[in-house]
């Protein structure tokens, strides 16, 4: 590469890093903690956990069992109130669940039993009357062929494979076209090929459509592939450890990736023994 060139990659990635620098969060979490009540206990799952979150952001949030990963997505999600602190999107604080904000969970029954492919995608479209009639189904179908299911729009979720299941959940988040994709360990109950190839799919679709989405692991390996920005929490109850953002800029030398995973591994586990899963 000539000198002139350089100089010019270097300022387009400067100007990027610019431009990403001046965006207003989209999701901003400050000082959130939340409790449950557990008859006469209360149990801390959260506490007082800030991160904020720019649109096209792949925001990870990283951290071992019980350290209230899936609390935090509840409670953006809106099902949860904070005991403590405030949930802002756009601006507005959540109060409850709507529909610019779509989960995808790990179960692979997430799916509408009796309904087919084409009905589950369309069934957020039409329940909240974002979308109507052809419409509603067009835009269901263009979800479907991104997720590369077209041939099996009509068929029902029992005779889907796990990882196509989880297709659909994925294309009918994203066919509501939400403001942020809560994602709680999608990819979690399957095998590690296409545990793997769902990841690579996942980026592949945010090439495409630049969604905003937060995307909750307790795989390291799985955060580091998958997230822009990641957020560590400590074992239970849940604080932030540190925020690592563009973990991977030395991606071109060899070795980085699992040196990446030992400084995770040794933030998030300074006092513990190590309990990554295995896989992809
Ligand atoms: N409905 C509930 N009632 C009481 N305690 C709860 C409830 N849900 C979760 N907890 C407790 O809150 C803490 C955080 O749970 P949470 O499910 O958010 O963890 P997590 O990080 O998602 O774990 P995992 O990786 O195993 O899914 C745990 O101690 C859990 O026992
Ligand atoms: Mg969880």
């Amino acid at each position: 590469m000539t000198k002139t060139a350089s100089i010019s990659v270097l300022n387009a990635a400067d100007q990027a890093a610019a431009v990403y620098q001046s965006q207003e969060a989209l999701l901003d979490v400050s000082g959130v903690t939340v409790q449950y009540s557990n008859g006469r206990q209360l149990v801390t799952a959260t506490y007082r956990v800030d991160f904020s979150i720019k649109s096209s952001d792949r925001f990870v949030l990283l951290g071992p069992s019980g350290c209230g990963k899936s609390t935090l997505l509840k409670a953006v999600g809106g099902y949860l109130q904070p005991t403590e602190g405030e949930i802002r999107l756009r601006g507005k604080t959540v109060t409850r669940p709507g529909p610019d904000r779509m989960m995808v969970f790990q179960e692979f029954d997430q799916l509408l039993p009796w309904k087919s492919v084409l009905d589950n995608v369309m069934f957020p479209l039409v329940e909240t009357g974002k979308l109507a009639g052809r419409a509603a189904r067009d835009k269901a179908m263009q979800y479907i062929e991104k997720v590369n299911l077209a041939r099996v729009a009509d068929s029902y979720p029992h005779t889907l494979s796990g990882g196509m299941k989880q297709r659909v959940a994925i294309a009918r988040g994203m066919a509501m076209e939400p403001d942020i994709l809560l994602m709680d360990e999608p990819f979690a109950a399957l095998d590690a090929l296409t545990r793997r190839q769902m990841q690579d799919e996942l980026l592949q679709l945010w090439a495409d459509t630049r969604f905003t989405v937060l995307f909750v692991t307790h795989s390291i390996a799985e955060a580091i592939k998958i997230g822009n920005r990641i957020l560590l929490l400590s074992p239970h109850p849940g604080e932030v450890v540190a925020e690592l953002n563009s973990p991977s800029p030395d991606m071109h030398e060899p070795g980085w990736q699992t040196r990446l995973e030992q400084k995770i591994n040794s933030m998030l586990f300074a006092n513990e023994e190590i309990t990554e899963k295995a896989h992809g």
